[in-house]
């Protein structure tokens, strides 16, 4: 499917398109816009709003991402090369980033993460539970957004009657294209009403600690000094987008992928072991962060002619699908023995939580097979997708 993007012409001798990755569309039509793009290009001027840089070959996305000093993390939104918020770690460059990151690695270490498995396999179970007598149910509502929002929430040490109220704040931070909230006042709006939130919940924890992340964090040192509360809310705030968005989006894209492909969801119902492949290949084929850096200095990556202070586009499904990375690589392949992708990132801001979510998505695949081993696209939807990071906006199976 020709997904239909046009040339403009070309600017500083590069093509340029009118790209708008915040654009909603149907299922799966960025991927396929990247793959064509990345067939042709292996970068292109995008002219929304002040213009950015978007690299599309696979390599050169990896080696910019790893590239930190070139490559900076100050601004990771392509459009807004001057935020006026911080998310922590995410925006942080070493050597602040690399404090923080050694603090944090001990909470979402493998062994802290297997710890919480009986738990996290029993909130999956019981939501599921509750689905198989529906015969239908949109998923991403019923069950892969509250699912992992739920870990979230008990991880951190926040009251679970906010579930709404986050998955809320979450859709209006991350998933508003740019024609809806073409000055991004909701996307601050929703910012700024978690940063209260937390602000509230970290007043808390100062009063009185708790036996929960949170807290902990408030005790740790960066540069030999207490962490602030502006610090404490710029965490809390990445915390949750990172921690709340990405779980739901790959439990919707699995439960998507095995709808449509019944000759593979019999083979992971009879033979479990091979869910953990099935999960590497379904990150990897359906990526959907697009990470953004902002240029130290002039530069060229993928034949751009990038100046200092200008953003660079990073789509990580143009790396992950690349045809000269992977055989088949449009295909989750369930036997495939090489799992190098680059789903979580790469280079010093590669996900701090994949162990986490690596064991919450076998979880729920194969708590849910266990239980709805057969179930189908329910007829009559349009399935579209959101832009930003790519996820299902709505998805209704029937069993
Ligand atoms: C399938 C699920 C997930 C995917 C695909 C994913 C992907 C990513 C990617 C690509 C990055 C790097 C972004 C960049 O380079 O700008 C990242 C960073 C991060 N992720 Fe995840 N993530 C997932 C789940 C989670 C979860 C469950 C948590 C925590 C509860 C989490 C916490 C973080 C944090 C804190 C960062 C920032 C790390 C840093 O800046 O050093 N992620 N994630």
């Amino acid at each position: 499917m020709s997904t239909m993007l046009e040339p403009e012409g070309t600017y500083e001798g590069v093509p340029a398109y009118h790209y708008d990755n915040t654009a909603s569309g149907p299922v799966l039509s960025h991927h396929q816009r990247w793959d064509e793009i990345a067939a042709t290009h292996s970068g292109f001027r995008s002219s929304i709003a002040r213009g950015y840089w978007v690299v599309t070959d696979g390599a050169a996305v990896q080696e910019a991402l790893q590239d930190w000093r070139t490559f900076s993390s100050k601004s990771v939104t392509a459009l807004d090369p001057d935020p006026k918020f911080l998310w922590i770690p995410e925006m942080l460059d070493p050597p602040v980033h690399t404090q923080w990151r050694r603090l944090l690695g001990r909470e979402f270490s493998p062994n802290a993460v297997a710890a919480r498995e009986p738990e996290i396999r029993r909130v999956a179970a019981e939501m599921i539970d509750r689905l198989t007598g529906a015969g239908g149910a949109d998923v991403l509502d019923e069950f892969a957004r509250r699912f992992p929002t739920l870990i979230f929430l008990r991880l951190m040490g926040l009251p679970e009657e906010d579930l709404d109220k986050f998955l809320g704040w979450v859709h209006n931070m991350l998933h508003l294209s740019y024609e809806q909230d073409p000055d991004r006042s909701r996307q601050l709006a929703a910012i700024t009403e978690a940063s209260a939130y937390f602000e509230e919940q970290i007043a808390l924890r100062r009063q009185a600690p708790r036996d929960d992340l949170l807290s902990r964090a408030m005790t740790w040192e960066i540069d030999g000094e207490p962490i602030s509360d502006r610090d404490m809310h710029a965490f809390c705030v990445l915390m949750f987008q990172a921690g709340l968005d990405t779980v739901p989006i790959s439990v919707g894209w699995a439960l998507y992928h095995f709808a449509g492909h019944p000759e593979q969801r019999a083979a992971i119902v009879a033979d479990p072991s091979l869910i953990p492949t099935s999960v590497e290949e379904i990150l990897r084929v359906y990526s959907f962060v697009i990470p953004a850096r902002k240029a130290t200095k002039d530069v060229e990556i993928g034949g751009c002619p990038v100046k200092s202070g200008e953003m660079v586009m990073l789509p990580l499904a143009v790396s992950n699908r690349d045809p000269a990375r992977y055989e088949n690589p449009f295909e989750v392949d369930l036997n495939r023995k090489t799992s190098n992708h680059i789903a979580f990132g790469s280079g010093p801001h590669r996900c701090l939580g994949s162990h986490l979510a690596r064991l919450e998505l076998n979880v729920a695949i194969e708590e849910w097979h266990q239980r709805i081993p057969d179930y189908r696209i329910a007829d009559g939807q349009d399935l579209e997708e959101t832009g930003n990071m790519y996820g299902l906006k709505s998805l209704r199976l029937e069993w």
